[in-house]
C-alpha cells in the first residue's frame, strides 16, 4: 500500500470523497493507497472531523504561528515527510507554497483546482466562469509546480454551463465531477500509471480515456 497525505485548510468533502472511495472495494479494484494523515494549516478545518470518522490520523501545523511561509512551510514539510508518503494530495488546501517545498516534493504533489486550466486561476473560479460566459467549466487535477494554479495538468473533469446557473449551482456540479475526478487520480498517481518526467505529464497509453471526466 502506497501512503498517502492529503493537507486541507476547510470543508474536506474532496477529503470525504477519497476517503470513501479508499475504503469501497467496488472502485476499480480499491484505491490501492492508505491515506497515512490529514494535515491542516487551521485547527478549525470541518475536514479534520471527517478523518476522525474515517480513523484516520489527524495533525494541525497551525499556518498563523508562523511568522514566514519559510518556515511554516519547513514544518508542513517535516510533518508529511514523517509519514513516508509516495503522494501528497492538496485537498482545498489555502496556502501558496515556497519553491523549497514544491520542489522537496516534486512529483509527488497534485492539487485539484476548481476550473479547467489554465482558465480562471485563482479564487471565485465559478463567478470568473460565469462573467466570462464560458459554455464548459470544471475542474482539473495538477501537478504543483511553483506557479499558483500552473503546474502541469494530469485530468480534467467538465460540466456544461446551463443558462440559469448562479455561482452556488454551477459550484455543486462541478464540486460533484471533483469528487470522480480527484480519487480517480489519486490512483493513477499512486499506481504509477501517470508520472511526471522533466515537467511533463506521461501516462500510460491505456489511461488516456480516464483522464477526462463528464458529468453525468
Ligand atoms: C474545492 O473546490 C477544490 O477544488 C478547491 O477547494 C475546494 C475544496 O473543497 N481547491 P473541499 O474542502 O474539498 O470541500
Amino acid at each position: 500500500m502506497k501512503n498517502v497525505v492529503v493537507l486541507i485548510s476547510g470543508r474536506g468533502s474532496n477529503l470525504r470523497a477519497l476517503l470513501a472511495t479508499a475504503r469501497a472495494d467496488d472502485w476499480e479494484g480499491t484505491l490501492g493507497v492508505r491515506i497515512a494523515a490529514v494535515i491542516s494549516n487551521r485547527g478549525d478545518a470541518p475536514g479534520l472531523h471527517i478523518a476522525r470518522e474515517f480513523g484516520v490520523p489527524t495533525q494541525i501545523v497551525p499556518s498563523n504561528e508562523f511568522t514566514g511561509r519559510d518556515s511554516f512551510d519547513a514544518a508542513l514539510a517535516r510533518a508529511i515527510d514523517a509519514h513516508r508518503p509516495h503522494l501528497v494530495v492538496l485537498a482545498g488546501f489555502m496556502r501558496v507554497l515556497t519553491r523549497a517545498f514544491v520542489e522537496h516534493f516534486a512529483g509527488r504533489l497534485i492539487n485539484i483546482h476548481p476550473s479547467l486550466l489554465p482558465a480562471f486561476p485563482g479564487l471565485a473560479t465559478h463567478r470568473q466562469a460565469l462573467a466570462a460566459g464560458v459554455r464548459v467549466h470544471g475542474a482539473t487535477v495538477h501537478f504543483v509546480s511553483i506557479d499558483v494554479d500552473a503546474g502541469p495538468i494530469i485530468a480534467q473533469g467538465v460540466v456544461s454551463v446551463r443558462a440559469d446557473d448562479d455561482e452556488a449551482s454551477l459550484a455543486a456540479r462541478v464540486l460533484e465531477v471533483e469528487h470522480q475526478l480527484l480519487p480517480r487520480c489519486v490512483a493513477l498517481v499512486a499506481g504509477g500509471d501517470v508520472w511526471l518526467e522533466r515537467d511533463q505529464v506521461r501516462a500510460r497509453g491505456d489511461v488516456a480515456a480516464r483522464l477526462v471526466v463528464l458529468e453525468p
